[in-house]
């Protein structure tokens, strides 16, 4: 029988398939006690974490008998991967499971933000019947999403935008237009230049890495089309968040949607504070009652098949 540590929030019912043939800690809030982390992390032949155990420098050196990482999502910056290879333990990302959550949290917010008419709860009810004002929403149909990173979330929410009507545009640094995936989607390929001018709505779908840090900065920004929207649900840092929230302030920017950021927890007092048309979500994109479900089987089933 193995140790199996979990260290942070997982679906009871896969919990209970790990149970029922291995040692089981399943403590979610383990991730936040660092020297008890570590002591557990020192008796574990598997490890199953989500985003916030950070997978690096001293926890990873205590990781002396363990045979497996399991990681409940797909992100892996929470993970020095190079190190763990290095030493031959395995990682396993989600790879996946989450991904129509995170799908559909960007047609919900492209929609929303779009439209921006679904907010007046409260001037309804206080009996100001803000018609007028809201009556230049703009329809999702017809509209130009750009996607920036196609790999598996960002093709599946293109599968969505195009059964509304979105004509969807793509760029990926590591696939050309010869790629399969374009041909299969219907997506066109373009140069990141090219897709900045042209959409309506800017999504992003690429992990966080030296290349891709700031992505989206002031000068990408300004290029962007007046009045679209942009949408990370990727990773904090693709964005320069002051740069969003100055270009939200001074109305170039139509819209924008967050489920990320540079700190998380984000601290109170932000640059966001006051910015017109902006959704925040604390990054809950990927996570639904489904996903969730999805995602820990899948890991479950993986770290024991690692232990067998
Ligand atoms: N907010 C959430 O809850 C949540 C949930 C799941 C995934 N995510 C994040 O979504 C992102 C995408 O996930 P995925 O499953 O689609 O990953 P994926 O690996 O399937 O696709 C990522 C794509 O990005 C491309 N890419 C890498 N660097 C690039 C660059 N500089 N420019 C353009 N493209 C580049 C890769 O070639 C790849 O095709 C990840 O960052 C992941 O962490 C967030």
């Amino acid at each position: 029988m193995a140790r199996v540590v979990i260290t942070e929030f997982m679906d009871e019912r896969a919990v209970d398939r790990l149970r029922a043939r291995h040692d089981v800690l399943y403590d979610p809030k383990l991730v936040d006690d660092a020297p008890r982390l570590r002591d557990e992390a020192a008796r574990a032949d598997a490890l199953i974490v989500r985003n916030r155990t950070q997978v690096r420098g001293e926890l990873l050196a205590a990781l002396d008998r363990c045979k497996v990482v399991g990681r409940l999502g797909v992100g892996l910056d929470n993970i020095d991967v190079g190190a763990c290879e290095a030493r031959g333990l395995p990682v396993i990302p989600a790879t996946g499971a989450n991904a129509l959550s995170v799908a559909e949290y960007v047609i919900a917010t492209a929609m929303a933000l779009l439209r921006g008419a679904y907010l007046s709860t409260g001037e309804v009810t206080a009996g100001r019947w803000p018609r007028n004002a809201l009556s230049n929403g703009r329809e999702i149909g017809g509209k130009t999403l750009g996607l920036i990173g196609f790999g598996s979330i960002g093709q599946l929410t293109a599968r969505l935008a195009q059964g509304l009507g979105m004509h969807v545009v793509a760029h990926d640094a590591m696939m050309d237009a010869s790629h399969p995936a374009h041909a299969q989607s219907g997506v066109q390929a373009l140069a990141l230049s090219e897709l900045i001018a042209s959409a309506d709505v800017i999504s992003l779908h690429v992990p966080l890495v030296d290349g891709t840090r700031h992505l989206f900065d002031a000068t990408r920004i300004a290029a962007m089309k007046p009045g679209a929207v942009l949408i990370n649900s990727a990773r904090g840092g693709v964005v320069d968040e002051r740069a969003v929230a100055a270009a939200l302030k001074s109305g170039h920017l139509g819209g924008a949607a967050l489920d990320v950021f540079e700190a998380e927890p984000m601290p109170a007092g932000h640059v966001f504070d006051g910015c017109p048309n902006l959704i925040l979500t604390p990054h809950v994109a990927g996570v639904t009652a489904e996903a969730n479900e999805r995602v820990s089987f899948m890991i479950a089933d993986k770290v024991l098949e690692r232990l067998s």
